[in-house]
């Protein structure tokens, strides 16, 4: 039984123009990007383009100066927003390395979460019922439920329980940072069908990725190229193809 069925979920992410960095060193430079409703966008770049710094700014990570640029959910700036207003207006991020949380049982967290993200959508035994469900979907054990939240947990459960908040918690738009890294090809599956899930019920994806392999699963709707904090290309999901053949350089010197 799928609790949330029939919830709507009318949404769009618009990023504009966006300059943004950290200690007065410029990392983002200029970044438009708009994401509509249930639609998949791989983002791909060479290590240390600004990926993850795009992923924390939208998010609202403290570290990060916004310099100037918009990012607007469903047309409304999230810039003066925190973190917590940013995740109840129904934004994710799935991290790149996500936190151990020592003492948190995952369950709890999630079910804490839950009813703070979507207050009034459950009552007791229900959330039960859907944990399971989406435990199920992803392979993950009951017992490591009963667990804290990702300590001692291997990079791919880390990036499975990743997964299981995103299927749980059905954002209006979803960050997904490297999620694919170091999973084996049954997670891999599994990840990627959780997130094809959840798009189909409207979530929009922006799936920052290294590798073409998960794009074979998740098909995005475009692939954009992040390089020194710009984006030099925007394509189908032939581009990804077409990087894992040729590599970033092209790009570089197509730009001049
Ligand atoms: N807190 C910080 N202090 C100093 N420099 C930072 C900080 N955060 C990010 N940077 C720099 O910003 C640049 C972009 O980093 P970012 O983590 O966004 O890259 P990325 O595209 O996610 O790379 P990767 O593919 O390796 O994950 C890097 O040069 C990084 O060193
Ligand atoms: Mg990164």
């Amino acid at each position: 039984m799928n609790l949330l069925k029939g919830v709507k979920m009318p949404s769009q992410l618009d990023i504009i123009d966006l300059h943004a960095g950290v200690e007065g060193k410029e990392i983002l430079k200029g970044i438009s990007l708009p994401v509509p409703q249930g639609e998949i966008h791989a983002l791909m770049g060479p290590n240390g383009s600004g990926k993850s710094t795009l992923s924390y700014v939208i998010l609202g990570h403290p570290k990060y100066e916004v310099y100037s640029g918009k990012v607007l959910l469903d047309g409304e700036d999230v810039l003066e927003m925190d973190t917590d207003e940013r995740a109840r207006k129904g934004l994710f991020l799935g991290f790149q390395y996500p936190l151990e949380i020592p003492g948190v049982r995952l369950s709890s967290f999630l079910e804490t979460s839950l009813r703070y993200l979507k207050p009034g959508l459950l009552n007791g035994e229900d959330f039960h019922d859907l944990l399971r469900d989406k435990s199920q979907m992803l392979n993950i054990e009951e017992s490591f439920l009963e667990r804290s939240v990702n300590e001692g947990f291997s990079g791919g459960e880390k990036k499975r329980a990743e997964v299981l908040q995103l299927a749980l918690f059905e954002p209006k738009l979803a960050v997904m940072d490297e999620t694919d890294s170091g999973l084996d090809i049954d997670s891999l599956q599994v990840v990627s069908s959780a997130i094809n899930a959840v798009a189909e019920r409207g979530t929009g994806i922006l799936l920052v990725t290294h590798y073409q392999r998960i794009l074979r699963y998740v098909i995005p709707d475009k692939v954009h190229v992040l390089m020194n904090g710009r984006i030099v290309r925007t394509g189908g999901k032939e581009l990804a193809l077409e990087l894992e053949e040729k590599g970033y350089d092209w790009l570089r010197k197509v730009k001049g």
